[in-house]
């Protein structure tokens, strides 16, 4: 079995842990316990990102220095870890100084290598995002990610050849597809590379950032913080082995962030080729945990409090929770109905009942004391079939790191016991004395399968897991517990409780409120995300009572009701050009009254000859009401957008073909088009 080293990126320690931070260390704990109990040698590393401006700016608010500051926070991650029952097997902090000895090495030997420079550069500083921004990257002549103002900074800076490795790259990511996952980030990268790649400035000057690891070639700079941390995923197990005495390096899997994903899939890669050490050899980006649409952002402050739902449920029920209702990269809704229900049905109820089920009778009937098999009969023998099937969907699952798959699969085989017990009904055999037999062996089948689900499971919820096995009287030591057919007959089962008490859900009025989160702008990325474009038909076309250029649509959005939308376009269409014609409908804009009549969305158009507006047209294929996509962006569930988060983004012709960042807009893989020349922008 191969070895499996997993790295969580490495957090800041400039705000409290969120659910972010506890999702993909979740992730990597039970990738890492997977892989123990399947026999394997893994490697988990976690830790914290302790230099930079932003952590700096945390020290200077609170007036603490900063290596008093990194030496309090980075202990909320490792109590938060402890307490949710993570078990990495290296906690690296930046500061440390073999860490601090290594990245200077890299440095030096990237200098001696001549892969570094000094320039006199120029431009848009962001000290939120602690980059350089080009004046097209700007919005409104803001910093594009926080929105905030940006300073014009001159000074010299030293810059790693990054652009040199472009070329070698893409010919990685290509000959590895698997290299980027899931696929559709792999393509968002590939579309990045397709521009030229510039070189990495590497350096800040000491006179504006002094919090940093030292250049080893000019004491009056530190390391640009991307640059320090990136490597934290090497200089925490250079020196470090597997038992066997395999070097650990490189990693299986870094999982990540979306947010992340250049610096992990571009300046990562490029660093480790000019250092000559191997590359990762996979890059997971999983998506956002989200409550009513928005992100819970890193540092604004409003995170869901993890604690509130593991002190409230259990940290297994929360652990729980997170591996399973996430689909690893895709975004996902936290709310306190989905956690409820998830942990009721699954939890309370189907592993409840099985488990409470098979231990009651075994309890009543036996004295506790498991009784032997006699004849497996069509169901049993079924039910075993399905186990083992199981076993093998999650021994490849876990390959694929298809962590709610895995879940899922396991669930399948509770809910097979529980119909298993629903058709041999044992509490009514226990009431025949002729049927003790078959009793015996419903008994010992259910409890094995019981016994099964409980061992795959012990990854997500340890403990629970434990003390559910302990009802049972076994355990789960390794491997060969995880094969059908440890129990014989003649075990002693011990004490019990139900081990997920039923959340009690109110129907109407919701017992807790869902955590509310400030509206937070929106990044770039996000409005091309959550656009909602629709194929509609216009179906009815009248003058604007009060404003000579617009015309008051009806429009078919395949909705109950048809939208009225107020649009600019008379100048350019007769109405009956415009009756009944198939058009590209921005469905979730905010509503607004234009000269007192209420737009509900906006028709998108580009710029023709002679001022004139062209209509954006769907493909004919397209149905009423069906949304368009950016082939190659993760769609997420359209929220309400403001006019000034569409402003954020340009859309844009190319071909005839509606784009945004190089992603063509598609029905089912048939673009959408616009008759106007290349680059325009559409709006
Ligand atoms: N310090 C850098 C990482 C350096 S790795 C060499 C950093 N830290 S962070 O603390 O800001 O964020 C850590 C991770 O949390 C990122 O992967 C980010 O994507 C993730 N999340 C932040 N908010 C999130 C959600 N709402 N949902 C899921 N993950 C999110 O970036």
């Amino acid at each position: 079995m191969k070895n499996f080293y997993v790295t969580t990126p490495i957090y800041y320690v400039n705000d409290a842990p969120h659910i972010g931070h506890s999702y993909t260390t979740v992730l990597a704990d039970i990738l890492t316990r997977f892989h123990k109990l399947i026999g394997g040698q893994a490697f988990f590393l976690t830790g914290t990102d302790e230099h930079g401006q932003k952590v700096q700016q945390a020290a200077f608010k609170r007036q603490v220095d900063p290596q008093d500051h990194v030496n309090e926070y980075n202990l909320r991650f490792k109590n938060l870890w402890k307490k949710m029952n993570i078990e990495y097997d290296y906690f690296i902090r930046t500061t440390d100084e073999d860490h601090k000895k290594f990245v200077a090495e890299c440095l030096q030997k990237l200098w001696d290598k001549g892969e570094i420079y000094a320039k006199e550069y120029e431009g848009w500083y962001s000290v939120g995002e602690e980059r350089f921004f080009s004046e097209d990257e700007l919005v409104e002549g803001k910093d594009p990610i926080s929105g905030r103002p940006v300073e014009w900074i001159k000074e010299k800076n030293y810059f790693f050849k990054m652009g040199q490795y472009q070329e070698n790259l893409i010919a990685h990511i290509e000959e590895n597809p698997e290299w980027i996952l899931p696929d559709f980030r792999k393509n968002e990268i590939l579309g990045f590379l397709k521009q030229s790649l510039n070189d990495l400035c590497i350096s800040r000057p000491k006179a504006r950032l002094n919090w940093g690891i030292p250049l080893p070639f000019d004491s009056e700079y530190v390391t640009y913080v991307w640059f320090d941390a990136l490597i934290n995923y090497v200089s925490a197990v250079r020196k470090r082995t597997y038992p066997n005495g395999d070097a650990i390096w490189p990693a299986s899997y870094h999982l990540i962030g979306k947010d992340i994903l250049t610096t992990h899939c571009v300046y990562w890669p490029t660093m480790l080729m000019a250092l000559e050490i191997p590359l990762p050899e996979h890059v997971l980006a999983h998506g956002w945990w989200l409550t009513g649409g928005s992100k819970m952002s890193k540092s604004s402050g409003t995170g869901i409090d993890p604690m509130t739902y593991m002190q409230d449920y259990g940290v297994d029920a929360f652990r729980y929770f997170l591996a399973r209702e996430m689909v690893v990269g895709q975004d996902c809704t936290f709310s306190d109905d989905a956690f409820k229900r998830r942990i009721n049905s699954d939890l309370a109820n189907d592993l409840g009942n099985v488990l409470n089920r098979v231990h009651r009778l075994v309890l009543t009937n036996f004295n506790g004391k498991l009784p032997h098999a006699f004849k497996m009969d069509a169901p049993a023998n079924e039910l075993k079939a399905l186990a083992i099937q199981v076993r093998e969907s999650v021994l490849s699952g876990i390959v694929q790191v298809k962590l709610s798959q895995i879940i899922e699969d396991i669930m399948s085989l509770v809910r097979g016991i529980n119909r298993y017990l629903e058709i041999k009904a044992p509490w009514k055999l226990a009431k025949d004395e002729t049927a003790t037999e078959e009793l015996s062996t419903v008994l010992l089948v259910a409890a094995e399968a019981v016994r099964l689900s409980l061992c795959f499971l012990s990854p997500v919820i340890p403990t629970k897991a434990v003390e559910g096995l302990l009802m049972l009287g076994t355990s789960c030591e390794g491997k060969d517990d995880l094969t059908w057919g440890k129990f014989q007959g003649g075990e002693l089962f011990g004490e019990g409780n139900p081990l997920f008490p039923r959340i009690e859900v109110e129907k109407e009025v919701p017992q807790k409120k869902e955590p509310k989160v400030q509206n937070k702008p929106l990044l770039a990325a996000d409005v091309a995300s959550a656009m909602d474009l629709r194929c509609a038909k216009i179906i009815e076309v009248n003058d604007h009572p009060d404003a000579e250029s617009l015309y008051v649509l009806k429009v078919d959005a395949g909705e109950k009701e048809h939208r009225t939308v107020c649009s600019g376009l008379k100048k350019s269409y007769t109405a009956s050009e415009l009756q009944d014609r198939s058009v590209l409908l921005f469905a979730n804009l905010k509503p607004a009254p234009l000269r007192g009549v209420l737009s509900m969305g906006m028709l998108l158009a580009g710029d023709g000859e002679d001022g004139k507006a062209v209509l954006v047209t769907p493909p004919a294929e397209a149905v009423i009401g069906s949304r368009a996509f950016f082939k190659g962006l993760s769609a997420s569930d359209p929220r309400e957008l403001k006019i000034k988060d569409f402003d954020k983004i340009t859309l844009y012709v190319k071909d005839k073909i509606v784009y945004y960042d190089e992603k063509p807009l598609e029905f089912n893989d048939k673009p959408v088009s616009c008759n106007v020349s290349n680059q325009t922008a559409i709006h």
